[in-house]
């Protein structure tokens, strides 16, 4: 993977002097934790149309006709994320907080970066982990090995005959207790409104920060697609990471996983010799412990 190091020493520089970062991030941040992406080729809605699969409405319909499909449609969602763990990227992220002040705004689902350390993190389309009552309002949080169990138990019941009751029965830990009011998790599907007050604190963040990251999203679906563009219109210097370049100020093409941590460390990094990547005819001396010698 070449990357064009005068980029990498731009962007270092940007977040090296940013008072406020924020991280924007998509599916792609968590592909090196093994969780596929909705639109890349061989993608989530590729295998699960979304006119079906992504709102509740589609989602009853299917649970009403077809058990079978939904508990596969679960097990696709669930499965991969209770088995994920922080990768390079996430932890990349979380190491910021140690530089500067950060806000990780994601449209992930996952927790992978509160599990990464993230302190910060507006999760504008919910969460599979926060269980919500009718009304929106908190129930719990399960943990990731509650996550593990819920797989482990649809993947039983999934072996045999399914019916809705059974299916039901086997993910009743997504429920609340007594099962007397419909728990679900918070996620956010098509035509539904964001999360609050996610929401509300990234728009505030993307206009009140100097350097906003963009990082594994195709920022194709609004409204969150329109946080880059708000950040750069309150002047914050914008950085785009992943392999499809996209509008930003400088893009670091290449997987979150590689770039994350190069550029944290360009930045701030403890570098004392030279990595050859890094050196260029005008390049300055080498980073040090005091990175802005
Ligand atoms: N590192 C960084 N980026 C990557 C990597 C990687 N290893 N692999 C893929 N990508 C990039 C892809 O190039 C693409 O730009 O991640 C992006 C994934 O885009 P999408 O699949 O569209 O996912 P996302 O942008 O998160 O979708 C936004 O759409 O369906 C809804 O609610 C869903 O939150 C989701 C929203």
């Amino acid at each position: 993977m070449h990357l064009d190091n005068a980029s990498i020493l731009r962007a270092a520089e940007w977040l090296r002097s940013a008072r406020h970062v924020v991280v924007f991030t998509g599916a792609g941040v968590s592909v090196e934790s093994g969780i596929a992406t909705f639109r890349d080729s061989g993608g989530f809605w590729q295998r699960f149309p979304p006119d079906q699969f992504a709102n509740w409405n589609g989602l009853l319909k299917i649970a009403a006709g077809k058990p079978k499909l939904l508990a596969e449609f679960l097990l696709e969602v669930l499965a991969p994320v209770a088995a994920a763990a922080p990768n390079p990227a996430h932890r990349a992220i979380a190491d910021l907080e140690k530089h500067t002040r950060v806000t990780v705004i994601t449209q992930n689902v996952d927790r992978l970066h509160q599990d990464a350390g993230s302190t910060t993190v507006h999760e504008v389309h919910g969460s599979l982990f926060e269980i919500v009552g009718k009304d929106g309002e908190f129930v719990r949080l399960l943990s990731r090995p509650q996550m593990q169990d819920i797989v482990r138990s649809l993947q039983r019941a999934a072996r045999g005959p399914l019916t809705l009751p059974r299916l039901l029965w086997a993910i009743r830990s997504l429920y609340g207790p007594g099962r007397k009011v419909f728990h679900r998790p918070s996620i956010v599907l098509f035509g539904d409104a964001m999360a609050e007050p996610a929401w509300s604190d990234s728009w505030e963040a993307a206009r009140e920060c100097d350097c906003f990251l963009i990082v594994g999203t195709s920022c194709v679906v609004m409204p969150a697609a329109m946080l880059p563009h708000e950040a750069q219109m309150s002047g914050a210097s914008v950085i785009g990471i992943g392999p499809e370049e996209g509008r930003a100020d400088v893009w670091l093409r290449g997987p979150a996983g590689e770039i994350l941590p190069r550029l944290v460390r360009a930045a701030f990094g403890q570098q004392t010799q030279c990595p050859n990547s890094l050196t260029q005819p005008n390049d300055r001396a080498c980073w040090s412990d005091n990175p802005g010698t």
